[in-house]
């Protein structure tokens, strides 16, 4: 298994399939996505190479993410490579939902295992206004056809914005409520296009956690191996909350993933400082498999012990869909 020099094991891999998205989140993409890079996403080849070095490495679990994964065209011919011939035993994809509904069954039938969605208001008017696209209908709906499809986990990752959605933590608990989804509220990250934003509207998660203390939800005991989230459970309810606090104390101590860009840099930390470290040279042939799992080793004893986000140092990050939140 992957270790790195603080003792902290890596089963698990954010694969970044591509820097795209029609969306335009405005903490992420406000203006849309341009593109300002004249090099070539991973093919499926490439993909499928490093996904089998990363299994001998240890990693279970695959996350498909991005930009938004599935605007890419082989986005179903990639799940099914990496499900049926890697090795990786867990696939789970994150995604804004756009094409979500019409596909839900095909990717389900596909290899993906888990889903995240990402929803940032129940209300369809503030919805377009954050994500720049009408589109709530159809992202709701299809949030009820993949509990149809029969994911093993769908999700639910809403991102608490003062003064935009903050009144809606209610609204979104007993959305949840009504069916089995679980949901993650995500502390509002700083990155370095978005400063601004992030002064006017971050909250802190120790508010979230205090509002969801005061609403009766308690704090679940977390296990060595659980992933980012803090959950909470609730007596009237099946499902947990989870609160992803990446300013909390706790969170680098915790962490177990690896990041790989949709070019093949490996990114030893979300808010990391200079570019990704590349594979990509390694990923050419089947026969290079043996150099790849080696280097793939050597970098990990780079990994720092925790970022500097609290003290305003966010990395060389200018958004999240540049490296797959
Ligand atoms: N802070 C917090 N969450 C973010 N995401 C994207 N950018 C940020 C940010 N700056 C979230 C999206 C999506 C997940 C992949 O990352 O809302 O749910
Ligand atoms: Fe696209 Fe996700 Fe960024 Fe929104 S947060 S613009 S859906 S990559």
């Amino acid at each position: 298994m992957l270790t790195d020099g603080h003792g902290r094991q890596f089963p698990y891999l954010r694969l970044s399939l591509t820097d795209v998205c029609n969306f335009r989140c405005s903490y992420c993409l406000p203006d849309g996505y341009r593109c300002d890079r004249g090099d070539s996403e991973l093919t499926l080849a490439e993909i499928t190479r490093l996904a089998r070095a990363f299994a001998t490495l240890g990693t279970r679990k695959i996350r498909l993410t991005g930009g938004e994964p599935t605007v890419r065209r082989d986005f179903t011919d990639i799940a099914r490579a990496i499900s049926a011939s890697t090795g990786i035993r867990t696939l789970a994809l994150t995604t804004n939902g756009y094409r979500l509904a019409q596909n839900a069954h095909a990717w389900r039938d596909a290899g993906i295992d888990a889903i995240n969605i990402s929803l940032d208001s129940l209300d369809a008017k503030r919805f377009a206004r954050i994500t720049g696209h009408d589109r709530h209908a159809e992202v709701l709906a299809s949030i009820d056809t993949c509990l149809d499809a029969g994911y093993r986990a769908v999700k639910v990752n809403t991102v608490l914005m003062r003064g935009v959605n903050d009144d809606e933590l209610e609204r979104f608990i007993d959305f949840s409520k009504a069916r089995p989804v679980s949901l993650r509220f995500i502390e509002l990250m700083e990155t370095s296009d978005r400063r601004a934003f992030f002064r006017e509207h971050h909250v802190a998660s120790t508010t979230i956690r205090e509002r969801l203390l005061a609403r009766g939800w308690l704090p679940c005991v977390r296990l060595p191996d659980a992933g980012p989230a803090q959950e909470f459970a609730h007596p009237d309810h099946t499902g947990r909350i989870g609160l992803i606090a990446p300013y909390s104390k706790d969170f680098c101590t915790s962490c177990n993933r690896l990041r790989v860009s949709s070019r093949g840099e490996l990114h030893l930390c979300l808010f990391g400082e200079g570019g990704g470290l590349s594979l990509r040279e390694l990923l050419a042939g089947d026969d290079q498999h043996d150099a790849l799992v080696a280097r793939i080793r050597a970098l990990l004893t780079g990994k720092q012990a925790a970022h500097q986000l609290h003290t305003g140092e966010v990395g060389s990050t200018r958004h999240l869909a540049q490296i797959g939140g």
